[in-house]
């Protein structure tokens, strides 16, 4: 992976440090840009929230090949493990990156190539969302786009669109209401009550498809989406991008997923480097974890097989965690895997 990140360093000076570890701290307060809002505090609580969990080490087992195979929303994936969505490689990664076709198609394939899928973003420009629109259809369908709460019928328009293209699961982004990049673009977006939302739910059930509902803190907020009748929440704090000083995701996880548990799939996302991460993540209750920088680095770094060479390290980590745990399969791995 040392040649795509110092490919990737160079194709995003200015933008980006691709530093050892992605961590939030060099990039603290760049939206746009690839860092966390204000102080960078949401950012780098992610990791800090992963790193104070430690794992119970197994080793008298016989455990060789863990199955990480799993079922999520009617997906079948090799590893609980997806590319977040991410959108703007103009303004975020800059004009030398990469062009927002060619980072979603080089999205979409790296993640199918890996046996997983991939999520596409949205944004205040057009062409995210009507560029991951075409990658989706080149691929039949096979990803995941997440929409804006935009207001009034744009919301619907592009929800019927991602139907159009073969959609089965339609994201959205719902906390994407503190984007400082849509309020500086003058794209209104607004905070959708439990009736909107149901609304939006019913809409795409209608269609045979399913809801995600991404940006949940809360038990509260996750209550709200199940009565809404959303199929799946993503804990997640948007990368730190939104509001900042919010806790790690990994630090509210357990509670939201108990709340929920059995109603919905739980996927979760921010600060999820490694193997292990995962690992922890799926011991705190995810059913499926969603990485967002470290995807989009390594397509940068080598649009053609960088996110698959990324994804199979991930892979190889998560094997090498569930042996040294003694986890036979993810059915298995639960809290009692984590140091109490
Ligand atoms: C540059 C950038 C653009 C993003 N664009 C979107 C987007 O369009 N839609 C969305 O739901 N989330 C978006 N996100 C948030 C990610 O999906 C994800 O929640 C976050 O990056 C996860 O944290 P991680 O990068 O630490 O893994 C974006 C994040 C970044 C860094």
């Amino acid at each position: 992976m040392k040649e795509i990140w110092n490919a990737a360093r160079e194709r995003l000076k200015g933008f980006c440090r691709v530093c050892s570890v992605c961590d939030g701290r060099a990039c603290a307060g760049e939206v746009p840009g690839m860092g966390g809002l204000g102080s960078g505090a949401s950012f780098k609580n992610n990791l800090a929230a992963l790193a104070s969990f430690r794992l119970r080490m197994r080793v008298i087992h016989e455990i060789t090949e863990p199955d990480i195979s799993t079922d999520v929303l009617g997906l079948k994936l090799s590893m609980p493990v997806m590319a977040a969505p991410i959108g703007g490689t103009s303004y975020n990664m800059g004009e030398n990156s990469i062009s927002e076709r060619r980072y979603i198609a080089s999205v979409i394939q790296g993640c199918l190539a890996a046996g997983t899928r991939a999520c596409t973003g949205d944004g205040p420009l057009d062409e995210i969302f009507t560029e991951a629109l075409f990658a989706i259809k080149e691929a039949s369908g096979a990803a995941i786009p997440f929409i804006k709460p935009w207001e009034g019928r744009e919301a619907f328009d592009k929800i019927q669109a991602a139907l159009d293209a073969g959609c089965t699961i339609i994201g959205m982004d719902i906390d994407a209401i503190g984007l400082v990049t849509l309020r500086k673009m003058g794209r209104p977006v607004s905070p959708k009550n439990i009736e909107q939302l149901a609304a939006i739910a019913e809409y795409v059930h209608s269609h045979h498809a399913r809801l995600i509902a991404k940006g949940i803190m809360t038990r509260e907020d996750a209550a709200l989406a199940c009565d809404a009748g959303v199929d799946g929440i993503v804990v997640s704090n948007h990368g730190g991008r939104v509001l900042d000083h919010t806790p790690g995701t990994a630090e509210v996880l357990s509670e939201i997923a108990e709340a929920v548990k059995g109603k919905v799939a739980v996927l979760v996302d921010g600060g999820v480097r490694s193997g292990v991460d995962v690992l922890k993540m799926r011991a705190l209750g995810a059913d499926a974890v969603l990485i967002g920088r470290p995807c989009s680095l390594a397509v940068v770094g080598d649009p053609e097989n960088g996110l698959e060479k990324y994804l199979n390290a991930i892979r190889q980590q998560l094997m090498a965690a569930m042996i040294l745990t003694g986890m036979p399969d993810l059915q298995s791995v639960g809290k009692h895997i984590l140091q109490p």
